[in-house]
């Protein structure tokens, strides 16, 4: 009997101190969240040098590549987006050239001032609206500024266009 409620003790032990240690560990990583800086990743967007303002024509869309580094969770590396840009005076529309259906990148149309996606032939019209074909929504609008003779590019999209 004596036995028995050694052996029962020794459990009741046990099990506080395991719950402890699972107090512990959860503690621990909770305060070393508190302060740590934000997890940067793709999400959050960067704002990337896109080439010298003065190369743009006024008042048509433009192509522009965008190369950056990336971080998204644990993965690092190269990241490549294409978007569209028109300058009209003080006005700058950049949009994202990945088409809201299934990724692909959608082209200039010379004939419409839109775009055509070459894969299941979606079409936007010259504001990057969705207006036949399969794409569900608008591209997306990035936002756009140009600093010290720069054109500057938030890897973001923040809105639909
Ligand atoms: S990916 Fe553009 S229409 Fe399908």
């Amino acid at each position: 009997m004596a036995d028995e409620i050694t052996r029962r003790k020794f459990l009741e032990r046990g099990i506080g101190v395991m719950a402890g240690a699972v107090t512990i560990g959860i503690g621990g990583v909770a305060l070393t969240s508190i302060g740590a800086p934000a997890v940067t990743n793709k999400l959050e967007g960067k704002w990337v040098e896109a080439g010298s303002a003065s190369d743009l024509a006024p008042d048509k869309f433009n192509p522009v590549g965008l190369v950056y580094e990336s971080k998204d969770g644990w993965m690092e590396g190269k990241s490549k987006m294409l978007a569209y840009v028109k300058v009209s005076g003080e006005n700058i529309l950049a949009l994202s050239a990945t088409c809201s259906h299934l990724g692909c990148n959608v082209n200039i149309d010379d004939s419409t001032g839109g775009f055509k996606c070459p894969c299941h032939t979606g079409v936007y019209d010259a504001a990057g609206k969705n207006i036949s074909g399969p794409p569900p929504k608008p591209l997306k609008k990035l936002e756009a500024k140009i600093e010290d003779g720069k054109l500057m590019i938030n890897t973001m999209p923040k809105e639909e266009a």
